[in-house]
């Protein structure tokens, strides 16, 4: 095996965790999170800014080093930031609008920034072959044409996506919809409808570390923290708060739950459910998102925790965060509190046009995932892995082979999850999703659908979100193409370092 870390074989470090294992007490976590004090008030990411002009909205965002002052650290903590010093500001725009993004990069090295869950052309996608040097600007323009959803977006670079989404360049995207504007839920951004940008790292002498340490899903950081805000607390004036929660960490994948109460689910990655579901634990492994509402009662303090999550039949779940439970945020309710609606939505007028059917299938495709690698290869930036045809309709078969723990993401698509082990999906996975939590030797059966876009030239990535596991090369590469493109199918070399756009 040819890793571009540590040079140990994906087996040999099994063997270690097994052996590591058997000198810890059983049962004892080896990752552990360290237990704060609920006393700093939540951040909330700014709504971002925007100009609209000749129909079209524009939104700045500047990637840029800063400092952020985490609470009990001696010293500011060097961060990156969009806008700001850490994260970067909500955008949000709304079904049918045409958008832009003048993204800036104020870092001394390349990076770029890709929109995680969108479906646009693949020029616009900010994945590997769009990078942005130091001192340049790139401004990606499409336009809004899916369902209402919480999206994000993060840097891509090749190799580098790891740390600058661990130094802190994430943000989220929050799309509407006539099915969205006309819900019962709460709306009213960042006061009973919450960003939640779940992120866990290691500071050492105040500064953030990024070290594996053989963990295979990679570093497990020992703070927790939500926005930004390490011990965060929320104060609730509304009887539902709706949560939009991110996990935005590296390689952690979190259990989600409250001591006392169930959950309303209702959207998963790329939207709403059919209906709310009633959950008591919500497993996102990173990338993921998912929405819920949760019921407060007037005067109560109460905290969402992440509880042991249950990673399915990996090797060592006490190496890999499965044995970690803690707080995540404190929830403050007033005396009294604002009566809500919901939850409950109609249908968008576009839920026909969306639908997705097994019988149109054209085409099903295998995807497995051992060694760092997805059907044998590593990610080559020269190389398309991957010939679709627009408007195909396609089953992906993905599986995991090995007793780690990996998640699974598509760009462009929001897919479907027919069946897992040719059962019926859990709830979580009934909505249209982008990313999954792969479980060990299992089939996963994805619906989706091609629906335009074509270029022959620049591809879109598939690849697992866990991004050690992607910068190590877990990630392949797929055009869209009109069946006339055939023959140029191929990265031209120029783009291989990655193209400019301006
Ligand atoms: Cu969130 Cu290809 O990434
Ligand atoms: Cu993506
Ligand atoms: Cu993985």
């Amino acid at each position: 095996m040819r890793l571009r870390r540590p040079a140990v074989t994906a087996a040999a470090s099994l063997f270690a965790l097994f052996v590591a294992v058997g000198v810890t007490a059983c049962g004892v976590s080896t990752t552990s999170v360290t237990e704060q004090e609920f006393a700093n008030e939540l951040a909330i990411p700014p709504l971002a800014k925007s100009d609209v002009e000749d129909g079209v909205r524009t939104f700045d965002l500047t990637a840029r080093k800063g400092s952020t002052d985490f609470p009990g650290q001696d010293e500011p903590t060097e961060t990156w930031g969009f806008n700001g010093a850490f994260l970067g500001p909500t955008l949000r725009a709304e079904r049918g609008e045409k958008i832009a993004v003048d993204v800036e990069n104020d870092l001394s090295e390349p990076t770029s920034v890709h929109w995680h869950g969108m479906h646009l052309p693949a020029e616009m996608d900010g994945g590997p072959h769009q990078m942005i040097e130091p001192g340049e600007t790139w401004t990606p323009h499409w336009r809004i044409d899916q369902p209402a959803a919480t999206l994000w977006y993060h840097p891509h670079p090749h190799g580098e996506t790891e740390s600058h989404v661990y130094k802190g360049l994430a943000g989220m995207v929050i799309l509407d919809d006539d099915a969205s504007a006309e819900a019962d839920l709460p709306d009213e951004y960042g006061v009973d409808d919450l960003p939640l940008i779940v992120q866990d790292k290691k500071l050492s002498d105040g500064q953030l570390e990024l070290t594996h340490d053989g963990a295979e899903p990679g570093m497990l950081g020992d703070t927790v923290m939500v926005n930004g805000t390490i011990g965060a607390v929320q104060e609730v004036s509304t009887e539902k708060v709706r949560l939009r929660l991110l996990n935005g960490s590296t390689a952690r994948t979190y259990a989600f739950e409250f001591p006392d109460r169930s959950m309303d689910l209702i959207a998963g990655d790329g939207g709403f459910l059919a209906e709310p579901a009633k959950v008591n634990r919500l497993r996102l492994a990173p990338g993921e998102r998912a929405e819920v509402v949760v019921d407060f009662t007037r005067g109560e303090t109460v905290r969402m925790r992440s509880a042991e999550v249950d990673l399915g039949g990996v090797a060592v779940p006490t190496t890999m965060g499965g044995n970690d439970s803690f707080d995540v945020l404190e929830f403050r309710a007033a005396d009294e509190l604002k009566p809500s609606p919901g939850p409950a939505w109609q249908t968008s007028e576009h839920a026909e046009d969306d639908a997705l059917d097994e019988a149109e299938v054209a085409k099903t495709r295998k995807f497995e995932l051992e060694e760092r690698e997805i059907n044998g290869e590593r990610m080559d930036m020269g190389r398309i892995d991957e010939v679709v045809q627009v408007g195909d309709t396609e089953v992906w078969e993905v599986r995991s082979n090995q007793p780690i723990p990996h998640s699974f993401h598509i760009h462009d698509v929001q897919f479907e999850v027919l069946d897992v082990d040719g059962e019926a999906p859990p709830v979580e996975m009934s909505g249209r999703k982008d990313t999954i939590y792969l479980e060990p030797n299992r089939d996963y059966r994805l619906l989706m659908r091609f629906e335009d876009f074509t270029n022959p030239h620049l591809p879109y990535m598939y690849h697992c979100h866990m991004l050690l596991h992607e910068d190590e090369g877990m990630m392949g590469q797929f055009v869209v193409i009109d069946p006339d493109q055939e023959d140029e199918v191929g990265v031209p070399p120029a783009s291989e370092g990655g193209g400019h756009e301006h």
